[in-house]
This record gives C-alpha cells, structure tokens and sequence, in this order.
C-alpha cells in the first residue's frame, strides 16, 4: 500500500472510467440533448441544475457550481479523499492501484497499532454479548439510557469488565502487541515494575472513537456510577489528536442519506441518542470546544454546521469560543449556526423528552452566526452612549475582521454594522482594530491545534468546563478502592476549583510535515490546489508570471484560475483544463504525499506568500515585496487604537447631530 499513484495510473483510470456510469450509478440521470441533467447531488434543489457532459467528461451545477470529472465526483459524492476516490474507481474499472515506492503515511506507519485497537474495539464489543456480567452493561446502555442493541451496533459500544488485565491477556499476548497497545493508550505501565502492564479501561461502558473512514483510533469509558471520572479516554497517541477527531463522524457519513449538514454536540451520549431518534448527523467534539480545524473539515463535507450549546453561561461563553473558531474559516455559501439549548437539558435528554421533530424544529430556529456575533459585541459593551456604541462598534470590527477579506459574507457584516452604527461601510472596512483577546488564541494560522481548546480567558472565569476533560484522566484511579497502591497514577490534574485552568496547553502540534523533496513552489502550488480560497489574498506580479520555469507557470495557472474564478475548486480546474501537460502535473502534485499534510495545514496562505516572496526577491524585485508587505494586517499599537476608538466615537456624535 506504501507510496504514491502513479501519474500515469490516474490518466489511464480516467480515460477507462466512463463519468455518466460513475454518476448514474449514484444518481438518477436523464438524457437531454448531448447532456445529461439531474437534481444536483451537492445541494438541496427541486429543478434540476446538475448537467454532465459525456464528451468531455465533466459534470456542472449551475445552482451550487459543483464541478468536475469522475475523481472529484467520487470525493464529494462518496466523501472520500483523493487516494480513496482513485481507489474506488479502480475496483470499478477492475483495475490494481499500483505505488511507487515512497514514505509510508501515518496509517501505514501505524498498521500494527490499529490492528491491535480494531481488535480491542472487537474484545469490549464481544463482552457486552458474552461476559458473565455482560447484564451490568447490556442494563446499563438499555434501562438506564434508552439505548437499542441496535444502536449500539453502529456505534461499536462494548464493555470493559472488572479486572486489571482483561485486554491485556486477551491482546496483549505478545511482548509486540503489549507494545502497541501501550502506545495506543489501551495499557499503562506499573509505576514501581517497568515493563508490567495493566488496562487502562476497567469496568466501564466503552465507546469506540473512529475516525472519519472508520478506523478505530481511540477509545471514551464511561463508567456506571458516579465515579470519577465520568469519562475517561485514550491519551493523545500517533493515530489519535483528540482536538483533530469528531466522534461520530464516520457514522454520520454512513448513516445519513443526504448529509448537507452537520450538528456539532458535546457528548458521546448526545450523538448516539440523536441518531437513535433519526437524526444521524450529529457528531461530538472530544472534550474540547469546537475549534476552527474541526470547522473546516465539516466544511468540506457539508455547507451547513450547526453548533450546539447549552443554554447558561458556559455554554454561551463556549458559543463564543465557537464564534471565534468559525470567523477565520468561513466561506461564502457555507452557514455557521449556533443552537441554544434550555437551561439544564442536552441534546440526549431533550430530544427524548420531545422527539426528533421538535428537536429538528429547533435545528431550524438556529441564530445565524451574525446574530451571535452583534449580540456579543453588544453585551460587551460597559460604556453609556456615545461610548458605548464606540465599543459596540469596535467590538463588532474586531470580530468581523478575522472572516477572510475576499469573502461577501465579510462585507454584508460590515453592512449591517454600518446600519447599526451610522458609520458608512467603507470607513469601517478601512478601519483596523486589533482584537482585544490574545492574538494567538483565536489567530488561525498557526500549526498549534490548541486553538480554542479552553484556553483561560479573562472573562470566561465562571465557566464551569474544564479545558478538556483528559486533565482528569491522569487521575483516574480513585475508582477502585481495592485497587493494588502501585497501580495508582498520582499525577494530579491541574484542574482547580473555581474552574481557572492556567496551564492547560497542550504541547502537542500536528505530525510534522514529512521530509519532502518537493521544491517550494510545488509546495506552494499544493497549497492552492488544496486551499483554492487564498489565491485571492495573494498577488503574483507579472515578472514572476512570465518566468520560463516550467514548475512556476504551473503555479501560475492555478493561482490565475482560482484567483479569476473565487467559488471554483480543484475539481472544476481539472475539469476545465484542456491541457494535458496540467492536467497531470495537478495530479501529480494531489497525489504526492505532501498533499495530507497540506490539507490540514492553517497557514497555507503564509506559505504561498513566502514562496511568491522568495521568487521576487531571486528576481530583484524589492520594491514590491513592500507593496506585498503593507498588505498584511498590521496590528495596532495600544496608543492608536485609542485613537481609533476617539475617532469612531466623533464620527458617532457627528452622525447623531
Ligand atoms: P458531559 O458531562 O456533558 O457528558 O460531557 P454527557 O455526554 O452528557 O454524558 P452522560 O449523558 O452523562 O453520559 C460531555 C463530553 O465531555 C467529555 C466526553 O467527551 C463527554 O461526552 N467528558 C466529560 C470527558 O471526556 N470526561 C468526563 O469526565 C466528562
Ligand atoms: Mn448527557
């Protein structure tokens, strides 16, 4: 499995692979004319505005604007990435996906270790069915929760019984496997006898946590009682960064017949008993507030997400959080929601009390995300008056300032202030105010996943939430008082009543890139491919475009298409691209192992713009590297936005005269 697709493998796949065959086996087509026209799959409609042509090979939504051939098809349609929708095509056209050799990926790294989690999740799975006191269990998820064998079927929930060495017996029967499963979490070392092991998860209902194709990466326990902690889960591990996952989302994928939006709960429980009741896709953060990654690959499945709070305090302060996470990752056309439940009730308990419709009618009645966003510059605001609307307006700009510049949904904010205000929208566009919460916590273009992850804030003091709940994890032994003193973990949590957490912040960053002999401007050029959305930020200056270098007038096209063509994405370029010379050198760079981790990166952006830099600077082009420069967001010394704020407040009085 190791390594890349061959470049020529994919045109061979294509030119083998009938599109109208790959559609219409997925959905229904009528001929009309040349053409084939159908209801677009991407988004809701009742007239049909999807087209295809045969002859060229390529599909059109004039309503959502999808587009594409068969592989762009396939990972929309089937929700799959590049690699698995060439996969899939291949077993249709009954070909072998050949590899070059290469850089395993992290999952091929990782096999023997999620061979040894599969087969974990089988063990507790099998308990639930077969152990003697399976009852405890099976009573537990049926009386006390409501749950149908059913349900817990598509959700894999087993049991992990009494006992220090269960799955370490079972599993664990090598000195290999005991290996993997202490790297996977599953097993923890005695303190005072290095190389003994025994469970982490003892006598506790397991939630297998999947990621997005299923592949059980990591584990939640809930226990029966009221011991703590509630929930104990896996530790970060190689194939597991709890701020990357959403539990359910694989089952959501599989489960919902048209999945065109996504609700993001808190709980395990919530998504499971949302499903129970039909409404199959919601999905779960893991213990931490929805952070801007989470949002953006949401993005690339649906176009609607909708983020579900509770409705006291800490939920709203953690709708915030959500707030801030959404704002750098919006895109026109994508609809960011937020729901607030009524006090004391979650999306398991409510949804049981009143049924999937009203729950669904609720989803319906969601705020908008700018509703959310005045509201909470309104309610920051401590100052009478003129002051105040000063403050509104300020607090407002400071947020509406992180949505992307290119975006529309940027200037209809800025509109709507402007007619709150009584500031005319250009004064306010070309006002730049510095956000007042730490740059780096809501500043999205940084490697760091600790983004939004209950990072303290000054005024979220009363908010209840631990900043993830694996703090308590490290103490989880107080649950068995029988329990041999040498298995006890002592590392205290850093949680402190009164819920401050000043020293929660997770070291762990995202696998670093592999080593990579790509040159930078293929790098780059990925970059784009994967994040059409930031050509419009970057400024390629004519000298550079008309460099001989092969490589840079790739570059160059992709730039200059998604740069002309803001809603497009990589699926309509190849689409449209006629020649072949870069047709396979984009494919060639989407199959090159680097594409994963471009995929996820934040700063792409940054990326492109150095290398743009570093081109002009090679060229002697100084002085526009300044013009380059004074384009980025200067931030704001403390004296000026003073000044900034005075200003507003005369512009204000001067209105209201
Ligand atoms: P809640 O405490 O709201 O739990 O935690 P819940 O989902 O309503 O659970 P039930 O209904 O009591 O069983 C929400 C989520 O926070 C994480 C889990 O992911 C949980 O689903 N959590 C909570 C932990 O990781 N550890 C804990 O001790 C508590
Ligand atoms: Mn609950």
């Amino acid at each position: 499995m190791a390594g890349r697709i061959p470049d020529q493998f994919i045109d061979e796949l294509l030119a083998r692979t009938d599109l109208t065959d790959v559609v219409a086996s997925r959905i229904s087509l009528k001929k009309t004319g040349q053409n084939y026209s159908a209801l677009c799959p991407f988004h809701n409609e009742k007239s049909p505005s999807f087209s295809l042509n045969p002859n060229k090979q390529f599909y059109y939504c004039f309503g959502c604007g999808a587009g594409g051939n068969a592989i762009s098809f396939v990972m929309e349609h089937d929700h799959l990435d590049f690699v698995d929708a060439i996969e899939t095509l291949a077993k249709d056209a009954g070909m072998e996906v050949p590899r070059e050799q290469g850089t395993p990926d992290r999952y091929e790294q990782n096999a023997e270790l999620l061979k040894r989690l599969s087969e974990s999740a089988q063990f507790y799975q099998q308990q639930l069915t077969q152990h003697p006191d399976k009852k405890k269990a099976t009573d537990y998820l049926s009386k006390d929760r409501g749950l149908s064998g059913q349900i817990a079927k598509v959700f894999g929930l087993g049991f992990a019984p009494t006992g220090w060495d269960n799955l370490l017996k079972k599993i664990g029967t090598r000195a290999e496997s005991q290996e993997q499963l202490l790297l996977g979490g599953m097993l923890i070392e005695k303190k005072d006898q290095p190389g003994h092991y025994y469970d982490r998860f003892r006598d506790r209902i397991i939630f297998p946590i999947r990621d997005s194709r299923g592949r059980v990466i990591a584990f939640g326990g809930r226990a029966f009682g009221d011991e703590k902690p509630k929930y104990l889960n896996s530790p970060e591990t190689p194939v597991f960064q709890k701020s990357q996952e959403l539990y359910g989302l694989f089952e959501a994928k599989q489960n919902t017949p048209v999945l065109d939006q996504i609700i993001v709960v808190e709980g395990y429980m919530d998504v499971i008993v949302l499903a129970q009741h039909g409404i199959t896709n919601a999905v779960a953060t893991l213990g931490t507030s929805v952070n801007s990654q989470h949002i953006r690959k949401l993005f690339k499945l649906v176009s609607k997400v909708i983020l579900c709070f509770d409705g006291d305090k800490a939920g709203r302060a953690a709708a915030i959080r959500g707030l801030e996470a959404s704002l750098p990752v919006m895109q026109d056309e994508k609809q960011i929601r937020f729901l607030f439940l009524p006090e004391g009730e979650d999306p398991d308990s409510l949804v049981r009390q009143e049924g999937k419709e009203a729950f669904n009618n609720r989803l319906e009645d969601a705020s908008s995300l700018s509703h959310v966003l005045f509201d909470h510059a309104r309610n920051q605001v401590t100052l009478g008056d003129e002051e105040g609307e000063a403050q509104f307006t300020r607090n407002a700009m400071s947020m509406i300032q992180q949505i992307p510049k290119e975006l529309t949904f940027r200037s209809v904010l800025i509109r709507q202030l402007s007619e709150q205000s009584g500031i005319d929208s250009d004064t306010l566009g070309n006002t730049a105010i510095p956000k007042h919460r730490p740059a780096a916590h809501s500043q999205n273009d940084t490697l760091s996943n600790t983004e939004n992850e209950y990072i303290p804030h000054t005024n979220t003091d009363e908010d209840h939430y631990p900043p993830a709940y694996d703090e308590y994890d490290n103490y989880s032994n107080h649950e068995h008082s029988s329990a041999p003193s040498h298995y006890e973990n002592n590392k205290k949590p850093t949680y402190k009543k009164g819920g401050k957490f000043n020293n929660f912040k997770e070291k762990e960053v995202f696998f670093p890139p592999a080593p990579t002999s790509l040159s930078r401007i293929k790098q780059a050029s990925i970059c784009l491919l994967l994040h059409p959305h930031i050509a419009q930020q970057i400024d390629v200056p004519d000298p550079l475009i008309n460099q001989a270098n092969e490589e840079l007038q790739i570059f160059c096209k992709i730039w200059r298409y998604f740069a002309k063509y803001p809603t497009k994405n990589t699926g309509h370029l190849l689409g449209e691209a006629t020649d072949q010379f870069t047709i396979s050198s984009i494919y060639a760079l989407l199959n090159h192992q680097d594409a994963t981790t471009k995929q996820k990166i934040t700063n792409a952006q940054q990326e492109v713009q150095d290398m743009v830099l570093t081109m002009e600077k090679n060229l002697g082009l100084n002085s526009s590297i300044e013009r380059l420069k004074s384009k980025g967001n200067e931030s704001i010394k403390d004296s000026s936005s003073k000044q900034e704020l005075r200003n507003l407040m005369d512009l204000i009085r001067q209105k209201k005269q």
